[in-house]
């Protein structure tokens, strides 16, 4: 029936009928009667259109609602797994065709219906179970669940879910006293019940692919995402990989290509220790771009593992390659615990520098001979997750001393006043990290650091290092109560800091005392940074040149228009802007667009690893570090990429001698994209057409130390071979800032080349103190840096190499400097020297069209 229609039938009749027009022209001998008659007949009239009105909607709404009106109701999806201790695994639950899968199949979905109905909370809603796979112990089985839930009930709904494992026991309890009453026997009995909701993305997803492989021992098995080394992977897929390993094995999945979109809202990979997917068994998420050399690696804790593999809209990705392959349970690197009764030795977590399983319980016991104590150092600690806080550490964590540890640190000392100390390493279900490496030793209650200084941390640092303005022990205790020497600044709070770091920008007394009276001007001018004139600070950054040289309009927030100097940057159509280092940092400021023009460079692929591998460099970290080698022999320096064409590196590697004619091209090989010297075959190797020597170079002074390499043939760029960004002549590189140095020099001074490359954090050092501490031998075509803690700096088979500086913004490296000369290597007070490049921009340019 249409209800539009049967209501609209009456209506106008009504009406036709009763305003005929006619009537009311009828002359009428009693006005006032008529009136009445009249007035009772149109309420009459009214009150039948209003109830036939209110018969027709009502009418319509009932159909509305029997017919049309639907209830919004929500898929709800949940996976579970269970154990059912009265079966005996076989082969055949493996495949889920067989009949013995199926049978089972039916009965455990039969049972999950049962329970369900007994639910009230959950009965109505209830729609099917798919029994998903079988594993062993004694069986294990994963579902899914789904249910439509009407809107505003899925909270109860979540509600009876997680108490699933209640709800199981208590229908088996049940059940049981009924089966035995009735004599018949009992079926499947369950036992740890684990239920959690399903990512929606995980059954949303349109395109879904299902992939099943059991590992062999000496097998290795292949998993990789679609498209995979072809194509990027493709978009809106679900991807989903149940691997299996034979009984009293585990599943090793590491993955040797990881490169996904930045954000895991979008793409991601979920590792699972479990068959199915349930959030409470998920060991990791990842997205991102991991470098080859970063080791992701993960263990499962039993013999099976779930990868799942979401994508959402197109973006060209390559995507992931692991290999899988079953590890036995109980030895080797799965190991962990026992009796360490030396008077020192080393231990670490199970599977480090990888990915330690879930469920790892290890309990270390150091015995030490008696009347002795046991000092403990975790080297690095690796042991945090998602949702854990660092106070309560309620997740993994390590136990020492009845004091939990979690998070991530290094260098963590912790002693016991005892001859005998447990050490005890927990992981629970979800999330997993890389672990720990720790060192313990013995030592003598009365002298706990023999011949060395105690910090307050029980650290023990040699004698020397203390009150030597560095940060030893780390918490400080070594630089504190002490008598400042000549070359120290004496702080107020007690700490001596060396004379280095004066008016540096950076508050090393904790207290700023090193910091104060370091202008010429009081604290609300500014000093302009070349000539010392005061100016106010109104003045900086205000479109008028105060300070003469127009230092003060040049390192500004904001780019206007201003009049060029040695110290702005100059645009392509000779206009200048007040920006501080505008170019290639994503805004327009040039009134030409010329500063974010040939901005291809500087960028680093991966995600930065994070402690393991200490100051190895991960594999394409530095895209643009080149090793320069003499022909069929070895490394000798380094150098950077600065086109496809063209390498910057140090003139004086390119120095003939008695020897070696360096300044010939077919002197060289040059090695892109190296990671290992040990193992060139995935780098790039050239060689030259032309060095270029800056013809000022000095050969006693190692003043303007640059040259230009020119490649036989240019190279394609890859995330291993990569230009860095040359910086203007007007780039400020302030002192105090954090850059990195990177190469194969030696480790120490007259020491040996490592086969990885090695990166440092150093800082940029003031001038005027390099100055002086070098004896006066620097040129302002040099420029130094050092690090705080001493003991980092460059060293032999280093030259040449970059001095990579991060731009402000925090999205590329531009060469701030080339590896030139030192003072030995790594020495307190002797930092390394650099040329200065932005001093050779122009000459640059001039040689190379760069
Ligand atoms: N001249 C050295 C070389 O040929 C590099 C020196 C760097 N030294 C230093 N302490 N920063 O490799």
């Amino acid at each position: 029936m249409d209800p539009m229609h049967s209501g609209m039938r009456y209506t106008p009749k009504a009406t036709e009928h009763e305003w005929d027009p006619s009537l009311q022209f009828l002359p009428a001998s009693d006005s006032k009667k008529l009136e009445k008659k009249k007035g009772l007949k149109a309420g009459a009239v009214i009150g039948l259109i209003v109830f036939f009105l209110v018969i027709s909607l009502m009418t319509g709404l009932l159909v509305w609602h029997f017919h049309f009106r639907k209830v919004v109701k929500i898929k709800k999806m949940y996976t579970g797994s269970m154990r059912i201790t009265n079966q005996v695994f076989v082969d055949s639950y493996e495949n889920p065709n067989s009949t013995e899968f199926k049978t089972l199949a039916k009965q455990v979905s039969l049972e999950l219906r049962e329970i369900y109905s007994k639910t009230p909370q959950l009965s109505k809603y209830y729609i099917d179970s798919t029994i998903q796979a079988f594993s062993e112990g004694s069986v294990i089985a994963y579902y899914t669940s789904e249910f439509h839930v009407p809107s505003g009930h899925e909270d109860s709904v979540d509600r009876a879910m997680s108490s699933m494992d209640q709800i199981v026991h208590k229908s088996q309890e049940r059940r049981r006293t009924a089966k035995l009453t009735s004599g018949k026997p009992v079926d499947l009995v369950f036992d740890d019940v684990v239920t959690a909701e399903l990512d929606t993305r995980l059954f949303q997803t349109p395109k879904a692919l299902r992939f099943y492989q059991h590992t062999r021992s000496n097998h290795i098995g292949i998993l990789e995402s679609p498209g995979f080394p072809n194509y990027p992977y493709p978009p809106n897929q679900m991807v989903q990989w149940q691997l299996r390993a034979d009984r009293g094995y585990v599943i090793k999945l590491d993955f040797d290509t990881f490169n996904l979109e930045e954000n895991c809202k979008n793409d991601f990979v979920r590792i699972y220790d479990s068959l199915v997917a349930i959030e409470s068994r998920v060991m990791d998420e990842i997205c991102g771009y991991y470098s080859p050399s970063d080791h992701l690696a993960y263990v499962s804790s039993g013999n099976v593992m779930l990868v799942t593999f979401v994508t959402n809209e197109a973006r060209d990705y390559p995507g992931f390659r692991a290999h899988v392959s079953q590890i036995p349970a109980t030895t080797g690197v799965m190991k962990c615990g026992g009796t360490l009764s030396a008077s020192s030795g080393t231990f670490k977590s199970p599977n480090y520098p990888d990915y330690y399983p879930p469920f790892t319980s290890c309990v270390w016991s150091i015995q030490v001979p008696s009347g002795k104590y046991i000092k403990v150092t975790f080297e690095k600690f690796l042991v945090s997750e998602p949702g854990q806080d660092g106070t309560s550490c309620s997740k993994d964590y390590v136990k020492i001393n009845g004091k939990k540890l979690c998070g991530e640190f290094s260098n963590v000392v912790e002693t016991a006043e005892e001859s005998y100390l447990t050490v005890v390493f927990s992981s629970d279900a979800s999330y997993v990290d890389r672990g720990f490496t720790a060192k313990y030793e013995a030592f003598e209650p009365k002298d706990p650091c023999p011949k060395k200084f105690m910090c307050g941390n029980s650290n023990c640092i040699d004698q020397k290092l203390k009150c030597d303005g560095w940060n030893d022990c780390g918490d400080n205790s070594d630089e504190s109560d002490c008598k400042c020497s000549s070359s120290q600044i004496s702080c107020r709070n007690g700490m001596c800091k060396p004379k280095f770091w004066l008016c540096d920008g950076v508050n090393d007394c904790g207290d700023n005392t090193d910091e104060q009276n370091c202008g010429f001007c009081s604290k609300e001018q500014f000093t302009c940074p070349h000539n010392n004139k005061c100016i106010s600070e109104k003045q900086k950054c205000d479109g008028r040149d105060d300070c003469g040289d127009g230092s003060d309009e040049a390192e500004c927030a904001r780019s206007n228009e201003v009049k060029c100097t040695q110290y702005t940057y100059q645009c392509k159509n000779k206009k200048c802007v007040s920006k501080l280092n505008p170019e290639c940092d994503g805004t327009n400021d040039c009134t030409d667009g010329s500063d974010e023009e040939n901005c291809d460079c500087g960028k680093q692929p991966y995600k930065t690893s994070r402690i393991v591998g200490g100051q190895d460099a991960s594999q394409g970290e530095f895209p643009w570090q080149v090793s320069l080698h003499i022909r069929g022999s070895s490394h000798v320096c380094g150098a950077s990429i600065i086109s496809d064409r063209w390498l910057v590196t140090a003139a004086h590697c390119v120095q003939d001698d008695a020897k070696t004619r360096y300044s010939q091209p077919g002197t060289w090989d040059v090695y892109l994209g190296l990671h290992e010297q040990r193992d060139k075959s995935k780098a790039v190797k050239r060689g030259l057409k032309r060095i270029i020597s800056h013809p000022s170079y000095n050969a006693y002074t190692f003043d303007c130390d640059i040259a230009l390499m020119e490649l036989d043939s240019p190279v394609t760029f890859t995330d291993a071979i990569r230009p860095i960004c040359l910086p203007s002549p007007s780039y400020v590189f302030p002192v105090a800032k954090s850059v990195w140095i990177t190469g194969w020099g030696a480790t120490r001074e007259g020491g040996y080349g490592p086969n990885v490359l090695q990166k440092a954090e150093v800082r940029i050092i003031n001038g005027t103190v390099c100055n002086d501490l070098m004896g006066g031998q620097l040129t302002s075509r040099m420029l130094c840096a050092g690090v705080l803690a001493g003991g980092v700096d460059a060293c032999q088979g280093d030259s040449g190499g970059p001095l990579s500086s991060l731009s402000t913004e925090g999205r590329r490296m531009f060469l701030a400097g080339v590896v030139s000369w030192g003072d030995g290597c790594a020495r307190r007070n002797k930092p390394g020297i650099y040329t200065t490049v932005t001093k050779f921009r122009g000459w640059i340019k001039e040689m190379t069209q760069v």
